[in-house]
């Protein structure tokens, strides 16, 4: 796929199967995610990869937000937080690694920096044939799931990244008017 083709049709997918992706497909995707643009050099992400039994304990920490946030939730709403890592074979949480008090770099550079990255891994998915998706939902910025990624106070979860092999067809990719974004300063 060349690059253009890439760009302007990259597009998500939320139906996802296994197996997840192997290991050179990550590593394109990872040095995808290390051109990000990245003021000063900081690097400042950090990449956890989730599969396997390690969803498992993703999901254990979804559930563990729910019952902190209301003791006496359901059993089904416990479950259903267990559950949704499962969407995926593979999920890929991108935190901002935020450097604090960097006088040239202020913190919303570096979470739009990790943002980048998180769309290098998309964009590089997409080009070999993977599905994935991006999600952050409440879990991204519960307390307990923050703690139990081990995120330090200034960082940022800027993505779940669901990734796997297609499960369903990718929705046409909407057409836009570019003039409805563009103003010109001729
Ligand atoms: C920061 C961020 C967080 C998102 N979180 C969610 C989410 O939690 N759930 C969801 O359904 N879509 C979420 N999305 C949107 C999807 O990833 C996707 O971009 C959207 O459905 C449009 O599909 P497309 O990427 O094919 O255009 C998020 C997107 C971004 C940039």
């Amino acid at each position: 796929m060349d690059a253009m083709t890439l760009l302007h049709e990259r597009s998500s997918m939320g139906k996802l199967m296994g197996p997840p992706p192997g290991t050179e497909q990550l590593e394109a995707m990872y040095r995808a995610a290390l051109r990000a643009p990245d003021h000063k050099e900081l690097r400042p992400w950090r990449f956890i990869e989730f599969s396997g039994e390690g969803l498992d304990r993703l999901g254990e920490l979804f559930a563990e937000a729910e019952f902190r946030e209301d003791p006496h939730a359901k059993d089904a709403v416990l479950e259903a937080a267990r559950k949704k890592p499962k969407r995926a074979p593979m999920i890929i949480a991108v935190i901002a690694k935020v450097v604090p008090d960097e006088p040239k770099v202020p913190r919303v550079e570096q979470v739009i920096s990790a943002g980048c990255a998180a769309h290098g891994l998309l964009l590089a998915a997409h080009a070999q044939g993977l599905g994935a998706m991006w999600r952050t939902g409440k879990y991204a910025f519960d307390p307990t799931v923050r703690k139990g990624l081990g995120l330090a106070e200034d960082d940022e979860l800027v993505a779940f990244l669901y990734v796997g092999q297609l499960g369903g067809r990718h929705r046409p990719v909407p057409e836009h008017d570019i003039d409805d974004f563009v103003e010109r300063w001729d």
